[in-house]
C-alpha cells in the first residue's frame, strides 16, 4: 500500500496575469511532487485560483465587465503556464465552483455550531490589494505595512472568529510539532506573533458582493481568505469524495511565500480546531525575488514575466535556476547573466558535458555496449562510496525542501565523476589496459545514471533527454529510486554513442 502525501500551492489571485512568484511556488511543489512519486508514495498536488474578494471585483469593473468573466479568462493563463512548466498536479481548485461553497459554507456552519462566530462592528484600516486589516499601530502614515499603498478607513458590520480562543492551543501545537512551520525562522516569526496573543478575526464583509454568502445572512460574503484557504479541503473531495479525503488530509505541506504565512500558519490551523479536524503536518514558506536587484512591482514595469523566460530558456533550465541559484526559503534575485551563468555553468559544461563525454566513449571504446563490472578497484570503490553517501545527503535535504543543498550534492556527484574520468583517463586505457575500460565507463555511465534520477524532479523534460542517451529505455518519470539509485545491471540497456549537446551553451 502505498504511503499518501498531499502537498499543495497558494490558490492565485486571478485579477492578473501569473509572474515568476507564482511561478515559483507552484515549480517548488512539482519538484517536491515528482520527488514523493518516484520514492514510491502516492502524492495528491493540488493548485488553483483564488477568484473572489474585493480586489477581484475591482479589477473586473475596471474592465467592465463581470467578475466571474474575468475569472474564466484569466484561468487558461494559469493553466497554459502550468503545462508550459511542466506541472504535474493533481487537482485544481476554482473557487466559484460549486463544491468549493459548499465546503465554505459547511466549515463556516461548524464553526458557528461550536459557539466561535459572533456578530459584530468591525472598524479599520484595510489595504484593499492585500484584502487584509491593520491596526492603528501597523496603519502608520495610512500605507500598508505589506505592499505600501494607499489604506482606506472601512467600518462595517462583520462576523468574527473567535481566533484569540485558540493562541493556547495553537502554541501548544508549535512547541510539539517543531516541523509545523518551516524553515526555523519563519517558525519562530510565528511562535512569536502567537505567544503576543490573538485577536478575534472580521471574517465577513458587507462592502461588496464578490463572495460566498454567509449561510443564513446574505448581506454578508465570507472573507476571501476564510474562502481561499478552505480550498485545500475542497481539492481532496471534503463533503463529496469523503474516502478521498480521508485518505490525503491531514496535508503534508502547504508550500506558500513568507507574505501570506500568517494565514496559513495561525488563522487556518484555528479554524481548523474549531471545526474539528486534524492540522496540516507542515507549512514551508518561501522567500521573495527581485529582479536585477530590484523589488518587482506593476508600476516599476519590472515584474518578470515566467512566460517570456520560459520561451527564451526552456521550462528546465528556468525551474534548475530558481532552485540552484538561491536556498529554498531565502529571498533571490532574478536576473538574465544569472540564468544564462547557470545554464552555461552547470548544465552545459557540468552535467551536460559529463553526459556526452561518457556516451561519446562507451560508443568509441565499447561499441555503445555497456557491460557489467569485472574486477573493481580501491578508485572504483571509493567513487562508488561517495556517491552512495551524497545520495544519502540528497534524500535527507529534500525531506526538508533543502532543494539548493540537494542539488549541490549533485553537482558534487557530477565534480567526482569528471575527476574520475580524468585520472583514469580510459583513452590511455583502452592501449595500455583495456580490460579494465568497461568497469571504469560502466562505473561512469552508473553516477550519471544516478546523478540524472536525482535531477528528475528539476528538470523532468530534459531528465527523460538524458536518460535516453545513456541507453534507458524507460521513462525516466517511472523509475523507482530506491532500485535506481543503487548499482544496476545493464541488461536493458540500448546502444549508446554520440549525442546532440542536451543543454547547448548560450553566447
Ligand atoms: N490568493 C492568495 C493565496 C491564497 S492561498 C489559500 C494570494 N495569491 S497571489 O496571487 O497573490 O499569490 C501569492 C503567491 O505568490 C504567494 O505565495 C506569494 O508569496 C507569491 N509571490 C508573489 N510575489 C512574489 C515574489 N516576488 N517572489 C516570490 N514569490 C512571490 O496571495
Amino acid at each position: 500500500m502505498r504511503i499518501p502525501y498531499y502537498i499543495t500551492t497558494p490558490i492565485y489571485y486571478i485579477n492578473d496575469v501569473p509572474h515568476i512568484g507564482h511561478a515559483y511556488t507552484t515549480a517548488a511543489a512539482d519538484v517536491m511532487a515528482r520527488y514523493r512519486r518516484i520514492c514510491g508514495y502516492d502524492v495528491f498536488f493540488l493548485t488553483g485560483v483564488d477568484e473572489y474578494g474585493q480586489k477581484a471585483e475591482k479589477a473586473a469593473q475596471a474592465q467592465g465587465i463581470r467578475p466571474q468573466e474575468l475569472a474564466d479568462r484569466m484561468v487558461p493563463t494559469f493553466t497554459s503556464l502550468w503545462t508550459m512548466l511542466n506541472i504535474s498536479n493533481t487537482g485544481f481548485v476554482r473557487t466559484t465552483g460549486p463544491d468549493h461553497k459548499k465546503v465554505v459554507q459547511y466549515l463556516f456552519e461548524k464553526i458557528r455550531a461550536k459557539g466561535d462566530i459572533y456578530l459584530g462592528q468591525y472598524e479599520g484600516w484595510y489595504c484593499i490589494p492585500c484584502e487584509t486589516y491593520f491596526t492603528e499601530l501597523q496603519a502608520k502614515d495610512n500605507t500598508c505595512p505589506d505592499c505600501g499603498r494607499a489604506l482606506e478607513r472601512l467600518k462595517e458590520e462583520s462576523y468574527f472568529f473567535k481566533m484569540s480562543s485558540y493562541s493556547g492551543a495553537l502554541l501548544r501545537h508549535l512547541e510539539e510539532h517543531k516541523a509545523f512551520v518551516l524553515p526555523d525562522m519563519r517558525y519562530n516569526e510565528v511562535a512569536s506573533f502567537v505567544k503576543g496573543g490573538l485577536r478575534d478575526l472580521s471574517i465577513s464583509r458587507t462592502t461588496f458582493t464578490w463572495g460566498v454568502p454567509v449561510p443564513g445572512d446574505p448581506r454578508h460574503v465570507i472573507y476571501v481568505w476564510f474562502d481561499a484557504l478552505a480550498n485545500y479541503l475542497t481539492g481532496i473531495g471534503f463533503q463529496t469524495d469523503m474516502d478521498l479525503f480521508e485518505r490525503f488530509w491531514p496535508c503534508d505541506a502547504h508550500l506558500i511565500g513568507k507574505d501570506i504565512l500568517r494565514f496559513h500558519a495561525v488563522y487556518w490551523p484555528s479554524f481548523l480546531l474549531s471545526a474539528g479536524l486534524d492540522l496540516p503536518k507542515s507549512v514551508f514558506a518561501h522567500g521573495w525575488w527581485t529582479q536585477e536587484g530590484q523589488k518587482m512591482s506593476k508600476s516599476l514595469g519590472n515584474v518578470v514575466d515566467p512566460v517570456g523566460v520560459v520561451r527564451e530558456y526552456g521550462a528546465d533550465e528556468f525551474r534548475f535556476f530558481m532552485f540552484r541559484e538561491v536556498p529554498f526559503g531565502l529571498d533571490g534575485d532574478f536576473s538574465r547573466e544569472g540564468i544564462k551563468a547557470r545554464i552555461n555553468g552547470d548544465l552545459a559544461n557540468d552535467f551536460g558535458n559529463l553526459v556526452s563525454r561518457s556516451a561519446n566513449m562507451i560508443g568509441k571504446f565499447l561499441a555503445g555496449r555497456l557491460d557489467s563490472p569485472k574486477e573493481t578497484g580501491g578508485t572504483d570503490a571509493h567513487l562508488v562510496g561517495s556517491i552512495e553517501t551524497l545520495v544519502s545527503e540528497y534524500e535527507k535535504e529534500m525531506a526538508i525542501f533543502s532543494y539548493y543543498k540537494a542539488l549541490g550534492a549533485v553537482f558534487e556527484i557530477t565534480a567526482l565523476l569528471n575527476k574520475y574520468i580524468d585520472s583514469e583517463a580510459p583513452w590511455k586505457l583502452a592501449k595500455e589496459n583495456p580490460a579494465r575500460v568497461p568497469t571504469v565507463l560502466y562505473n561512469v555511465w552508473n553516477g550519471v545514471r544516478i546523478a540524472t534520477v536525482l535531477l528528475y524532479p528539476f528538470m523532468p523534460a530534459k531528465t527523460q533527454e538524458v536518460w535516453k542517451a545513456l541507453g534507458m529505455g524507460s521513462r525516466i518519470d517511472k523509475v523507482t529510486f530506491d532500485k535506481e539509485k543503487g548499482f544496476y545491471l545493464p541488461g536493458e540497456v540500448g546502444v549508446i554513442g554520440k549525442v546532440a549537446p542536451i543543454f547547448p551553451r548560450l553566447e
